[in-house]
């Protein structure tokens, strides 16, 4: 086991030696940064917490901050207080962010973003070095192997599921559904996260449109035969008022993700807030800023944590002159680019209505099409032969 120096020459019990660059002492980051601020319980569990994630061996392989080079007691339990609870949390972070929580309006001299940039190296490093991560440079042979063991999340229904590419809503990635009101975006985050929660998976639910209803999940779990009390305590429910607060909670996601051991996130929708509160064209700048934020905090989380994302989004009209009369995903390109997945549910049939969702860009998925009814159990395949 090789050791390392800290400045301050106290020892630290490195296992791996991480970037060489990465010299901090354990005191750079003073008292005076930390203003404690948990507006939410999280349910404290120490102990499950230092064996996080449970996805990969976590027997063999420590992640508490203290395991990198320059990171002392002192550090970890100052970068703890922002909800950078780990290393993979430190590693999912961003150097702009990171610094604003260290040193909020630059308070620490000390704290620059050249080292907010090496502590966040220094993590990826630790958990590519471990195997925790991919390597920077995979075989895509490698890759494919990795990517067998990705957790799928199932709608309960094999055609939909085989139209998400098979076993369901697939983890590491972020599912977008874009459609207008009543075409089954919130019924199939239901469905999906009952079923989930189902199996003992933990479903993180933010809901910013204020729809989330616990009695529809009662139904669904009781006419699927399920376990009501276990379905409802594995979903945990947050519910932003405004873009502060959905930013805020979006920011404190690692934290909810560690300590709860999230494997399914929900945002339905990812759009309202953001909707309601930037209006206007001078707004459209701050509005995709802050939606890019969010987006890239998803796809990090999901990829990190090995963890399911579902979100939904609005539709608005099609600006372009020449397709009056349809529709097109909101959000411009802030979420478009960063979803890996995205459908578009479409409601058809005037006497009997259903669903028709398409799945519009994918980097493996081909553009098919199913078709579901929404009842009282959830969403269902329809036949189109029969619609
Ligand atoms: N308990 C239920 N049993 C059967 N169908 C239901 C039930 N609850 C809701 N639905 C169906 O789901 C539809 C609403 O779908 P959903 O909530 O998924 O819309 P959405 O796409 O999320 O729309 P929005 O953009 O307004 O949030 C209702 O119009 C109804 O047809
Ligand atoms: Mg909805």
């Amino acid at each position: 086991m090789a050791t390392s120096t800290t400045r301050s020459s106290k020892k630290v019990t490195n296992d791996l030696p991480t970037t060489d660059e990465v010299e901090m002492d354990e005191d750079t980051i003073t008292e005076e940064t930390i203003e404690e601020f948990d507006p939410l319980p999280i349910e404290e569990d120490q102990q499950q917490q230092e064996e996080y994630p449970t996805n990969k061996n976590p027997d063999e392989v420590s992640l508490k901050l203290e395991k990198l080079k320059g990171i002392g007691p002192e550090s970890a339990k100052k970068l703890r207080a922002y909800g950078i609870n780990d290393i993979p949390a430190l590693a999912v972070a961003q150097a702009p962010e990171l610094i604003e929580r260290l040193s909020p309006g630059g308070k620490n001299k000390n704290i620059s973003l050249d080292y907010c940039m090496k502590l966040i190296v220094s993590a990826n490093d630790y958990l590519q070095k471990t195997g925790i991560l991919e390597k920077p440079l995979m075989s895509s042979k490698d890759l494919l192997a990795r990517n067998m063991d990705r957790k799928k999340f199932t709608t309960g229904d094999e055609h939909i599921d085989n139209f998400l590419g098979g076993g369901g809503f697939e983890s590491r990635s972020v599912t977008e559904m874009y459609g207008q009101f009543g075409s089954g975006k919130s019924q199939m985050c239901y469905t999906t996260a009952v079923i989930a929660a189902s199996k003992g998976i933990k479903v993180l639910w933010l809901d910013t449109e204020n729809t989330y209803y616990p009695d529809r999940v009662d139904e669904i779990a009781q006419l699927r035969g399920l376990d009501k009390d276990m379905v409802q305590s594995n979903i945990l429910v947050i519910k932003p008022a405004s873009v502060s607060m959905f930013t805020m909670y979006i920011n404190k996601l690692e934290d909810y993700v560690t300590k709860n051991k999230i494997g399914l996130i929900v945002v339905d929708s990812v759009i309202a807030l953001h909707k309601s509160e930037f209006f206007g064209r001078g707004q459209l700048a701050p509005r995709q800023q802050g939606l890019s934020h969010i987006m890239s905090k998803l796809v990090r989380t999901a990829q990190y944590y090995d963890a399911g994302v579902i979100i939904t989004n609005h539709v608005i009209a099609n600006p372009d002159p020449y397709k009056r009369g349809t529709e097109i995903a909101a959000g411009g390109n802030s979420v478009a680019h960063m979803s890996t997945h995205r459908m578009y549910l479409q409601l058809k049939g005037e006497k009997k209505p259903y669903t028709i969702a398409t799945m519009v860009d994918s980097p493996r998925l081909p553009r098919s099409q199913v078709s579901f009814d929404l009842t009282p159990e959830g969403v269902m395949w329809k036949d189109p032969a029969k619609a």
